[in-house]
């Protein structure tokens, strides 16, 4: 316990650990250690963010995927999968409600689809950068060329996710086919960040096989990488995959990595991720409260929202976007927060020795 305490100490301090020390830290945690743990990042997110939340309209617009990674229900094998594309008018068509809603960041998310073509997604962008221009376009549409990621963001495309899922590359063939490699991961964003996108990383936590050492490795990546945002959530099985069987992650580990990812980058946008409201009815508002500064409602038409099932019994699949935006905004309230109204940009810190009050 009270080397955990000194081990949350010096994050805080030097925003940095040993992978020793990252290993001790997440296995020897506690609820008081987690505790005190929260209580910190709570003080730096009121720091940089006060009591407003970030929004992210999410649309979910392809889940035709040529990938087959064996934790995700969209993977090509499996055959149970309702497959959909929406059109670009469909698309557009779910910005206009979310905006009219106060959504300022409107995320694309998809499968590795194909029949997307560079040009298309590039006037997709372009169409939804010229008719809101006061909005970010974020998107997460997985692993493409270098010239491809430069293309979309000259169309306009503000930030970008992709999850490097885990940064051990043993147990990263563990979780997928031997076409795909963390490598090949690692370097796409990379690139990212060299475009000049914000750019968003994560990993699941709990997922099949995974260690603390693994975890250790993580914060270490991210630590490097220096993304503008990190999304985690828990592994949850999706019963078509390979892993239908496995275990799911735990509330109580995500929660405590939020925090540890608040200490180590203060000014991290961190999402309070759906799959953790999946999990626990209140799982969103204890991310909050962990750490988190970010929700990222679904946007997507009622008639798709179980067709993108990536996990079992995913939240909100049957809620227009304005029951999710009043539904957020009262869980909000009801812990002392606030949704925003704003793109909510990534903002680096001035002064990185400068530390919060108190
Ligand atoms: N459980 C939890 N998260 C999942 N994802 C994919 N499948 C699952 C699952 N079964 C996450 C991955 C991916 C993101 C879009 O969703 O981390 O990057
Ligand atoms: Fe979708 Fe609560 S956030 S209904």
């Amino acid at each position: 316990m009270e080397q955990n305490i000194a081990l949350i100490d010096k994050l805080e301090a030097e925003s940095c650990l040993s992978r020793e020390e990252w290993i001790a830290l997440i296995e020897g945690r506690s609820p008081s250690g987690a505790e005190y743990l929260f209580q910190k990042a709570r003080k730096w997110q009121q720091h940089f963010f006060g009591s407003r939340i970030y929004t992210r309209g999410l649309i979910e617009f392809t889940n035709y995927c040529k990938n087959d990674c064996y934790y995700c229900g969209i993977r090509r094998s499996n055959p149970q999968a309702q497959r959909y594309r929406l059109t670009k008018e469909e698309i557009l068509e779910c910005c206009q409600i979310g905006y009219g809603l106060g959504f300022r960041t409107f995320v694309l998310q998809g499968g590795e689809d194909g029949r997307f073509s560079q040009k298309e997604l590039e006037d997709l962008v372009y169409a939804i950068k010229s008719r809101y221009a006061d909005c970010a376009v974020t998107l997460s549409i997985g692993e493409r060329s270098y010239e491809s990621y430069l293309g979309l963001f000259r169309a306009g495309a503000d930030r970008y996710l992709l999850r490097h899922e885990t940064a051990d590359s043993n147990h990263y063939r563990s979780l997928h086919p031997p076409e795909l490699s963390l490598e090949k991961r690692k370097q796409c964003l990379y690139w990212l960040k060299e475009i000049g996108y914000q750019t968003g990383t994560g990993f699941m936590v709990g997922s099949p096989g995974q260690t603390a050492a693994h975890l250790a490795e993580d914060m270490m990546f991210i630590r490097k990488l220096e993304p503008q945002m990190v999304g985690i959530g828990p592994f949850v099985p999706h019963h078509g995959t390979p892993f239908a069987g496995e275990p799911g992650g735990t509330v109580e580990l995500t929660l405590f990595l939020i925090g540890l990812l608040r200490l180590m980058l203060p000014n991290l946008l961190l999402p309070a991720t759906t799959a953790l409201g999946t999990i626990d009815p209140e799982g969103r508002e204890k991310g909050i409260l962990a750490g988190a500064n970010v929700v990222m409602p679904n946007l997507s038409p009622t008639s798709v929202r179980k067709k993108y099932e990536l996990y079992d019994n995913k939240i909100c699949t049957g809620d227009e976007a304005a029951e999710c935006w009043a539904c957020l905004n009262r869980r909000m309230e009801k812990i002392g927060y606030e949704l925003a109204v704003s793109r909510g940009d990534f903002e680096s810190i001035p002064h990185p020795e400068e530390k919060p009050p108190g």
